[in-house]
């Protein structure tokens, strides 16, 4: 039987800068599609590559004294490049595609000559707006309230010229019925609503060339004009299989596409303009188009622009490559912005790969070593424990999988990581030490240790296509063939036996905050250099002695004060006493979009079972903060009542309240 095909793409990289991690969240989760999809036993195709028309590249080149070819393929091929960061991250693309390559250049020509033989292309005057960063027209009622670019509020400028244009107006009713007819087109849903009301405000033709911007793909039949780079760019996701050109194939096999992948603000280009043209050119639509949000850093968009952006080589060269694949999977809920900071990264890094991951491997193959000298196989001597965990085993590659098909990687994540936690459990509820203590206990320990190495493997096959280079590792350490990390292996009881040798911690701890402090001053000392002067030999002054002394009441604040508080409501998934302190409880809580830990003083009012599953207000954008010596970070405050006594009460919600609803 012919297998199934997947076609994905991510949008095609502006390669006019180094890329940034915020770039690298796209590829990265479209990686992690691909790889998942190809487990599954998909015929893949997983598409990237760079869009290098157009003025912004054209100006770039001309302040380096190049020619645009030359400052492109110096960014894209050139050392320390898009391709070299690909091969970093790990990206299992299939194909690479340049705008630059003369197939697509070829394909672009056809299509914009079709189009105009079809009479959905026509020449006139275009007067109108120009936002040079984003190589976009705006008309006027487009333009924000500024009279400024409405994507990122950048001064625009008057253009008026013989242009080309495409009928994307005419399309309108059709897009419509095409969003009504296929909910799952424009995702998430709340995204399709955006575009709705976008194209219900009358939707205008869209100018197709300039005369004035040289570096693009000359139309055939008027040379002097050159095409606008998003009909160049999106012709991509067809010329690279071949449509209109023999240099590529793959056309018949995988088109329409499963699903493009891309930022939230050019999904519009993605879901009004694409479709328009492929009718126009009677080919079939994409499936699925899937807006995601931005990785934020200090609450704004991550982009060179600004000056705020964080580059992948420098975490990966510090934290390893899976760490940071598994940050950006993990902790940008998809669909929504999310933020990046060295705290969050850490806390992550420690709290699952460190310590749920990194040490139950550790932990189980230590034993497996010690009490049976690394060789295992299951003895039938099965206990209470037992049926739940296997049976999560089990189960848990199917949650994983509808996960991934709605495009929920991180609940996918959370999925796989609550069998690694609960395989943790099972180690304390079981107690191998106490076991071994007894030599007639033997084979109920032995069987204990298979059922961990079980649970390993399964989620060593899952975490496949999200840690490429962990999982290899997990099997080694485990004494199994990465080969045979494959969905056919899945589930309880597949392997015989097990031979482990020790190996690596996957994921060393890291002391939080000696870490921050070591950021802190390699980001003071970059400041320096970038201001020209040294590094201060100083520390940051202590804070004064000469502080007011606390207050009964505080001062008046505005509401834009209050406002600045971000107050939800969360559910307390899990709660423990910390063995290293008699006021802290550690809770692990839903806020409505991600898991988080906060540490709160609150061990000598409550047991840590009893807020369990109950709903507490957070303080949600609390900076997080390391605690116990930097062992923890707390990401935010549970809020309680204290009374003169300082007797502390804890503010809950009924079930009736959703997590993540909003205080205020
Ligand atoms: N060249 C166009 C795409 C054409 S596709 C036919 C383009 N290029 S881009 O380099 O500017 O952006 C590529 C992708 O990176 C976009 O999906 C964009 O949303 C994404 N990101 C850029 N900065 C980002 C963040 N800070 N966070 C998340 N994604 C971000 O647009």
């Amino acid at each position: 039987m012919e297998k199934k095909t997947f076609y994905i793409t991510t949008p095609i990289y502006y390669p006019s800068d180094k890329l940034h991690i915020g770039h690298s969240y796209t590829t990265v989760a479209c990686d992690a599609l691909a790889r998942f999809k190809r487990m599954q036993g998909y015929d893949v195709m997983f598409l990237t590559g760079t869009d290098e028309h157009g003025q912004k590249i054209q100006d770039k080149a001309a302040d380096k004294g190049v020619t645009p070819k030359e400052y492109v393929d110096n960014i894209v091929e050139g050392a320390g490049g898009v391709k070299d960061l690909w091969k970093l991250l790990n990206i299992s693309y299939d194909r690479f595609i340049r705008t630059t390559d003369d197939y697509h250049i070829k394909s672009c020509q056809a299509i914009f000559t079709k189009l105009y033989e079809k009479g959905d292309i026509y020449k006139s005057i275009y007067k109108g707006h120009y936002c040079k960063p984003c190589e976009s027209f705006w008309t006027d009622s487009q333009l924000d309230e500024n009279g400024c670019c409405p994507d990122c509020h950048r001064p625009v400028y008057e253009a008026e010229e013989e242009a080309y244009f495409f009928k994307t107006g005419k399309y309108a009713d059709r897009l419509l019925q095409l969003y009504e007819e296929n909910p799952q087109f424009i995702q998430p849903e709340s995204r399709k609503n955006e575009m709705i009301a976008f194209i219900k405000q009358g939707l205008q033709d869209t100018c197709v060339s300039r005369t004035t911007v040289p570096w693009g793909i000359p139309v055939p039949f008027d040379p002097k004009h050159t095409m606008y780079v998003w009909v160049d760019a999106l012709s991509n996701y067809i010329s690279a299989l071949g449509y209109e050109n023999d240099a590529r194939d793959g056309f018949e096999k995988f088109w329409p596409a499963d699903l493009h992948m891309v930022g939230k603000e050019i999904l519009r280009f993605h879901t009004i303009l694409w479709p328009a043209m492929l009718m126009a050119l009677d080919l079939p639509l994409p499936k699925r188009v899937f807006g995601h949000g931005w990785l934020l850093i200090n609450g704004g968009k991550m982009s060179k622009s600004v000056g705020n952006v964080v580059d992948p080589v420098v975490l990966c060269e510090r934290y390893g490559v899976d760490a940071i694949r598994y940050f950006l999977l993990r902790e940008i809920p998809f669909g929504n912005d999310g933020s990046f900071t060295n705290e969050a990264l850490i806390s992550r890094i420690n709290s699952d790969l460190a310590n749920d991951l990194g040490n139950l491997l550790s932990r189980t193959v230590a034993m497996a070593a010690k009490y049976f000298g690394g060789t295992l196989a299951p003895t039938g001597v099965t206990a209470d424990p037992d049926a739940e965990v296997t049976a999560l085993i089990g189960e848990t590659p199917d949650k994983v999988a509808a996960a991934m098909d709605q495009l929920l990687i991180p609940q996918a994540l959370m999925e796989i990581f609550r069998l690694i936690q609960r395989a943790n459990k099972y180690i304390d509820e079981t107690a191998p030490w106490a076991l071994a203590k007894e030599e007639a206990n033997a084979p109920r320990l032995q069987q204990v240790l298979y059922n961990l190495c079980e649970a390993l493997r399964c989620a060593a096959i899952l975490l496949n296509a999200y840690l490429p280079d962990t999982a290899p590792k997990m099997a080694a350490q485990l004494g199994l063939d990465p080969a045979g990390l494959v969905f056919a292996n899945l589930g309880y009881g597949k392997q015989a036996g097990y031979t482990v040798r020790k190996g690596e911690a996957l994921f060393p701890r890291i002391d939080v905050s000696k870490e921050l402090e070591e950021l802190a001053k390699q980001d003071e000392a970059r400041k320096a250099e970038a201001k020209g002067q040294a590094a201060p030999a100083q520390p940051a002054p202590e804070k004064s002695q000469e502080e007011p002394e606390a207050q009964e009441h505080l001062p008046e604040i505005t509401i834009d004060d209050f406002a600045k508080c971000e107050m939800r409501v969360a559910k307390v998934l899990a709660c423990e006493k910390l063995p290293e302190s008699k006021k802290l409880l550690k809770f692990r809580l839903f806020d409505g979009e991600r898991e988080r830990t906060i540490l709160s003083g609150i061990a000598k009012w409550y047991q840590p079972e009893e807020l369990v599953g109950k709903q507490v207000a957070i303080v949600a954008n609390l900076a997080p903060r390391p605690m116990m010596k930097g062992k923890y970070v707390s990401e935010g405050m549970i809020l309680s009542a204290a009374d003169s006594q300082g007797n502390v009460t804890v503010v809950l919600f009924p079930d009736s309240v959703k997590p993540g609803s909003q205080l205020g």
